[in-house]
């Protein structure tokens, strides 16, 4: 069933982090949703706006509701990733969203609060939670790239006054991740200790890591040995630092680059393998199944396995 965000956050905050996973078509939302039911973990659809353009506001809901009626005991929000203005008003007056994201953290910093004081305006008004962004992280976010030199780490002390004046309920935060599979050159590295200073300025409030796919080597590797061409100094981060960053109140972790990389090497593999096919659903069954074993292992990394039936009575659903 779809719950608000803030109740999977005030369950989670602290003991495990609930994994923000963005969908895009069918394949994608069974996987999703079988593999919670395997991990027994409570989970957050994103929507981005490119998902909404390419498969449609209207599919996408239908896909959902259908995947919640095929998955009943399933407990999930759902969640706009990275929002301007116009789309997270389009998603508070749909009535099915359970959260925005307002992402103006590429305006200046003024700017920022006061886009984000209006989308917290009208989400309150109607009962949605709202993450917002301060800082940046490098990679390229919806269509605009930021550059590793760009990138800005968050400050804790304007990350104390920007949640104080806006009045957002959970706060994306730069701590040295980016979005796609070129995150680090070198060793990979968070900077743990801005969470914990912004911890120390703002405690229980709900934190979240963009950009935490982990880009694993093996896959590289097994999409580049079936065809494909890219670059292995591809790495991403590192998912043993999610314990570590879960007690300083990292409650919603941003996926999405690990899931693409698991259609790639799918259906390069399937293809390389029975050339002579073309009925897509044989390496669509195929990346069903790997998906959902993917959320499986995502989900005992941020500690969010198991967690369903905790989750239910605490909700009492
Ligand atoms: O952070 C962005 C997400 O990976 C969504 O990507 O905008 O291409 O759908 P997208
Ligand atoms: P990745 O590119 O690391 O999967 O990040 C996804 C994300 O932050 C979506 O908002
Ligand atoms: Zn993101």
């Amino acid at each position: 069933m779809i719950v608000t965000t803030d109740q999977l956050f005030q369950a989670a905050y602290g003991k495990f982090a609930v994994g923000a996973y963005n969908i895009n078509n069918m394949e994608q939302a069974l996987g999703l949703f079988e593999g919670h039911q395997r991990a027994q973990a409570p989970f957050i659809v994103q929507i981005s706006r490119g998902a909404r353009s390419y498969a449609g506001v209207i599919m996408l809901e239908a896909i959902l509701r259908a995947a919640d009626d095929i998955y009943p005991k399933s407990i999930f929000a759902v969640h706009l990733d990275h929002g301007d203005e116009e789309t997270c008003y389009d998603c508070i007056e749909s009535g099915f969203y359970s959260s925005v994201m307002i992402d103006a953290s590429h305006y200046p910093f003024e700017k920022n609060i006061a886009i984000t004081t209006r989308v917290v305006e009208r989400a309150h008004a109607r009962g949605l939670s709202v993450e917002s962004e301060l800082g940046m992280l490098g990679g390229v976010e919806e269509d605009i790239a930021v550059d590793e030199k760009h990138a800005k780490l968050t400050d804790p002390d304007e990350a104390e006054v920007f949640v104080k004046r806006t009045g957002c309920d959970s706060l994306a935060v730069a701590i040295g991740t980016s979005h796609g599979a070129y995150k680090f050159q070198g060793e990979s590295k968070l900077h743990l200790d801005r969470i914990e200073a912004i911890q120390k300025l703002l405690p229980g409030l709900p934190l979240v890591m963009h950009g935490s796919s982990s880009v694993p080597q093996e896959e590289v590797e097994r999409i580049n040995a079936a065809g494909g061409a890219m670059d292995p100094s591809a790495k991403g981060v590192d998912e043993n630092e999610f314990t570590k960053a879960i007690p300083f109140g990292v409650t919603k972790v941003n996926i999405d680059t690990d899931g693409r990389l698991v259609w790639t090497r799918v259906h390069r593999e399937h293809f390389r393998d029975y050339p002579a096919n073309f009925d897509f659903r044989k390496p669509g069954a195929v990346l069903i199944d790997e998906y959902a074993e993917f959320i499986v292992h995502k989900s005992r990394k941020l500690l969010s396995y198991a967690q369903l039936e905790t989750v239910r009575q605490r909700l009492q659903v």
